[in-house]
């Protein structure tokens, strides 16, 4: 609390420590961070400057104003008052929106040689302002010596007796110069040159709307380049195990501005859940919490009675530069990956002030070896495996409140999960190539210093029977379907030729297309699915805006049948939206022997997802449903309000009486 005075009109230069001036990579001279408190008519300004960047903040809002950084006097938008912010999306009692949170109190946190954090705190008070969400942010700045970036974390905070409240979203923001950044990486895989905000203007007739506000085809834009070509956010969304760096080089300046999140700790949904990363603004985005995906299923409501309290981040906002005078885009990239291992190497970090962010020694390490009994005992390689807040299976799909860690097992199923921060935990996991969802059978308490060694835990995925037959691969995607090839006039030129072939716009119609009177018809022993099953179960189109549930055929041959037994079909799903499953067997037009209910709000087809969440729905078949010679399945999708309602499998599988 020392130094919260703040003088209007007044310069204040807080003391000053230099130590000895030291040369980064390119040149500028580093040197001990200094801050600096002004007040001018516009409202009051913390700079913070190490020699390398200089960093303006509004204060005591906490708003990064501007970032200075190798003579661009600002790497922000000049433009917008909002270029580097948090925010949350939020519904209460009596209000809906948005929040930027502001604070409303400024202190320093630590000023030393090595580094300044300053908090921007804002506290909630019953009977505050309504557009306030009910929680204590606190919203905390480092900026260290002969570093070329910003790390940013927020504590949250909420107390039981407050109302309740549903929390959606919570982000960091960055509006980035249009005037210098029109190159974004997403990944080695994803980059490219960029159209602008301006280009995607369907009021101005640079651009025509496409089924929904976030697709737009680019009728007039700028650069002639980008003529026709379809620009969406959601084309350019990453898995959480893979978002670790992401951001918009200048090719004109060489200069880099990038997002890093070291760790999955603090985000939610678990190492598979997609979320956006940069995009047409220039936008870069760092999510802590958010629906995509997944939908009506996340967690985010807070009852009244429920504490909540949760440290997002720290994220490293990197900067780089390159003066080589060649293309800079590789070199940025390059250097941008290599900054991210560094960043990851150094978790958790030790210079973070926030005793609600334990350090190295305050955390734990749960080790084991993963097996998977699917009647041979085998390692369970290449699994993801977590520890997540105690829940049922799978239930870390949709968990935003607590932490999650996961990492990968090796090829022997060996795992170690280390910087688990105390609390109580469940196991989760999940294995590719086996269908279901794994959790230990006991909950693993974690303790500051503790190491637990599982030992051998052992998955069981579901099974009842030898497989009789099956679709697909058990891997939580619908990848290994057949995705059609894009339209020719709306597509995004970065994913032809690509391993993401799903990324583009309208794929969902060209079912219609395909089977524009009978529904696809699947026969196994003679179809293959990679060509002959469509990658999603969406609706027809039957001309204007009327579409039709589609019912899909699983034709079989059966050398003989257990009448008494009983069969299994194993029907996992990777996405679901508004769409309500139901499964008869040689019967097309009777009562559905199964329905999954109405499911799954993930928006995966609209969103160019290949999954939303996983859902596995394990369904006895009587054997006096089924017959000698050949059988048909029916699939039928109800739903049928719009393009869509649909959801897409992930595998499919026959299973015989269990022999036992
Ligand atoms: C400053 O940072 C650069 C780049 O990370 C590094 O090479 C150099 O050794 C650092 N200098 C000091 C004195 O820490
Ligand atoms: C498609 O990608 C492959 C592998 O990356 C590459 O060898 C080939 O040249 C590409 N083809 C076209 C037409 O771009
Ligand atoms: C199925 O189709 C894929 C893609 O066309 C092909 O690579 C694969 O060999 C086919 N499988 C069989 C069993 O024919």
């Amino acid at each position: 609390m020392a130094s919260s005075i703040i003088c209007f009109f007044l310069l204040l230069l807080l003391p000053l420590t230099f130590s000895e001036p030291i040369r980064n990579l390119y040149g500028t001279r580093a040197r001990a961070p200094t801050v600096q408190q002004t007040g001018h008519r516009h409202g009051r300004e913390v700079i913070v400057d190490n020699g390398i960047i200089r960093v303006s903040f509004s204060s005591p809002q906490g708003l990064i104003t501007g970032i200075k950084y190798k003579g661009i006097d600002n790497v922000l938008s000049p433009h917008l008052r909002a270029r580097g912010y948090w925010d949350i999306t939020w519904q209460g009692e009596n209000y809906r929106g948005l929040d930027r949170i502001e604070g409303t109190n400024f202190r320093i946190i630590s000023q030393n040689e090595e580094q300044v954090e300053i908090s921007f705190y804002r506290k909630w008070n019953i009977g505050g302002s309504r557009s306030h969400i009910p929680l204590n942010v606190d919203k905390r700045y480092i900026i260290r010596t002969n570093t070329s970036g910003i790390y940013t974390y927020g504590i949250f905070e909420r107390l039981p007796e407050w109302p309740q409240v549903e929390m959606g979203q919570i982000r960091i923001v960055f509006k980035l110069n249009s005037d210098r950044f029109h190159y974004m990486v997403v990944a080695d895989d994803r980059q490219r040159e960029m159209p602008t905000d301006d280009d995607r203007d369907t009021h101005r007739g640079h651009a025509k709307a496409l089924a929904y506000k976030e697709a737009v085809q680019l009728t007039h834009p700028r650069n002639p380049m980008f003529k026709n070509q379809v620009d969406d956010k959601y084309q350019y969304t990453c898995e959480i195990k893979d978002n670790k760096v992401h951001g918009w080089i200048s090719t004109k300046s060489h200069v880099g501005f990038w997002l890093i999140s070291p760790s999955g700790e603090y985000r939610s949904g678990g190492p598979i859940k997609q979320d956006l990363t940069s995009h047409v603004g220039p936008t870069a985005i760092s999510t802590f919490i958010s629906g995509h995906y997944v939908g009506q299923d996340m967690e985010t409501h807070y009852r009244t009675g429920e504490a909540w309290k949760k440290v997002l981040g720290p994220v490293f906002i990197y900067l780089n530069s390159d003066s080589t005078g060649n293309n800079p885009t590789d070199l940025l990239w390059e250097d941008a990956k290599q900054q991210t291992k560094e960043e990851v190497k150094s978790w958790p970090y030790d210079f973070v002030a926030s005793s609600d962010y334990p350090s190295r020694k305050e955390r734990g390490i749960v080790t084991g070896r993963l097996l998977v009994n699917d009647r041979v005992i085998t390692p369970g390689k290449s699994a993801y495996v977590g520890l997540a807040p105690p829940g049922v299976p799978g239930s870390w799909q949709t968990n935003t409140k607590g932490y999650q860690f996961w990492t990968k097992t090796n090829e022997a199923g060996y795992f170690t999960i280390d910087n688990v921060r105390p609390g109580t935990y469940n196991l989760y996991g999940f294995v590719p190539g086996f269908i279901g969802d794994f959790r230990y059978q006991n909950r693993v308490e974690v303790a500051a210093g503790s190491k637990i060694s599982l030992d051998r835990v052992v998955y069981q995925p579901p099974r009842n029977g030898p497989t009789v037959w099956e679709i697909g691969v058990p891997d939580r995607t619908a990848r290994e379907f057949f995705v059609p090839e894009p339209y020719k006039n709306t597509m995004n030129p970065l994913f032809l030729n690509h391993t993401d072939k799903f990324r583009q716009y309208g794929l969902w119609q060209r079912y219609t297309e395909l089977y524009p009177n009978h529904d696809l018809v699947y026969t196994i022993g003679a179809s293959n699915y990679s060509q002959d099953w469509f990658y999603a179960h969406v609706t027809r189109n039957v001309g204007g805006s009327t579409y039709v549930p589609t019912t899909w055929q699983i034709v079989f041959r059966l050398p003989y049948v257990n009448w008494r037994g009983s069969y299994t079909l194993q029907l996992a799903l990777a996405s679901a939206a508004r769409a309500n499953l139901q499964v008869r067997f040689n019967s097309e037009y009777s009562i559905p022997f199964f329905s999954t209910g109405t499911i799954g709000r993930d928006n995966a087809i609209a969103r160019h997802g290949i999954h939303g969440i996983y859902r596995l729905y394990s369904i006895n078949v009587p054997g006096r449903l089924l017959r000698p010679g050949t059988n048909t399945i029916y699939l039928r999708q109800s739903k049928a309000s719009g393009p869509f309602e649909g959801l897409m499998y992930d595998y499919i599988r026959l299973e015989e009486p269990s022999r036992d």
